[in-house]
């Protein structure tokens, strides 16, 4: 492993340690983003600083085009329910079985479409707020919080798993799709995508079972912080009927 996270690696305790996962090409540079994971086996939580190479390769190879967007995040949601575990999946969004009861194809429908954009809109305020940690782990935290009104109670942790798994394969696909990256850019920007989503599922899992145990790390932050795509009101519920169909 490199030296590149010493300053990270100073902080911790020897109960602590980390193993780093993501370092630096030039562990002497300023530039630096460094990941890891706490060895601890229970707690498999990334935590990250950025810098400025890494945090422009990941906005070079993100889009802010709407349509681009929904490719991504429908290729994601596509994997999912082809998976061997898709059905049970699908099971977890209770309006796509309304849709295919009454013989529409979700696929067609604006609840697949908001479904779509909304987890990469959340990978897009992750990217905004890159250099303000405390803010995306609140923002990420409360968001995990928020699915205990849309998911049930014993919802396992292998469906978010599931989940983060097309994540990854989704962006890995879009990264190998821009043809203007070097062969070093890419892998550098495949590593720090993984990264990412990795730290953005641990947040919003950990957001959701604490939420589950009715214990919030946050408790004086109300609970839509930092949202920045459109709510109808701070009690919009989507789960009920009227918001679908
Ligand atoms: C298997 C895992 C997940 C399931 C089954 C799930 C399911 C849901 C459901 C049922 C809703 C309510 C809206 C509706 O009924 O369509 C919802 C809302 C939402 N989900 Fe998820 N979700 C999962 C993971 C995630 C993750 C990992 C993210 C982000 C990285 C995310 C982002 C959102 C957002 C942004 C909303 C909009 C409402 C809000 O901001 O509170 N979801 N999700």
């Amino acid at each position: 492993m490199s030296s590149g996270a010493n300053d990270v690696t100073s902080k911790t305790t020897k109960m602590d340690m980390p193993t780093v996962i993501s370092t630096l090409e030039n562990p002497k540079s300023q530039i630096a983003l460094v990941m890891y994971r706490h060895a601890k086996d229970e707690e498999k939580k990334i935590a990250w600083t950025s810098n400025p190479r890494d945090t422009a390769l990941l906005h070079r190879t993100w889009t802010e085009d709407f349509e681009t967007l929904y490719t991504i995040g429908s290729n994601i949601f596509h994997k999912l329910f082809a998976g061997p575990n898709g059905a049970a999946c699908k099971s977890l969004y209770p309006w796509i079985a309304k849709y295919e009861e009454s013989g529409r194809d979700y696929v067609e429908t604006n609840d697949f479409r908001v479904l779509c954009l909304r987890l990469v809109q959340t990978v897009a305020i992750f990217l905004d707020e890159i250099g303000e940690k405390a803010k995306v782990e609140v923002f990420l935290y409360k968001l995990g919080q928020r699915h205990v009104d849309y998911l049930p109670r014993d919802t396992k942790e292998e469906f978010l798993d599931m989940l983060r798994d097309a994540t990854h394969e989704g962006f890995n696909e879009r990264v190998h799709s821009l043809s203007e990256l070097t062969e070093e850019e890419r892998d550098r920007a495949i590593q720090l995508w993984t990264d990412s989503v990795d730290y953005i599922f641990n947040m919003v899992k950990e957001g959701f079972f604490d939420g589950l145990k009715s214990f919030d790390r946050f408790p004086g932050i109300e609970k839509w912080a930092l949202v920045q795509y459109l709510v109808p009101s701070p009690e919009y519920h989507p789960t009920i009927p009227e918001n679908h169909f």
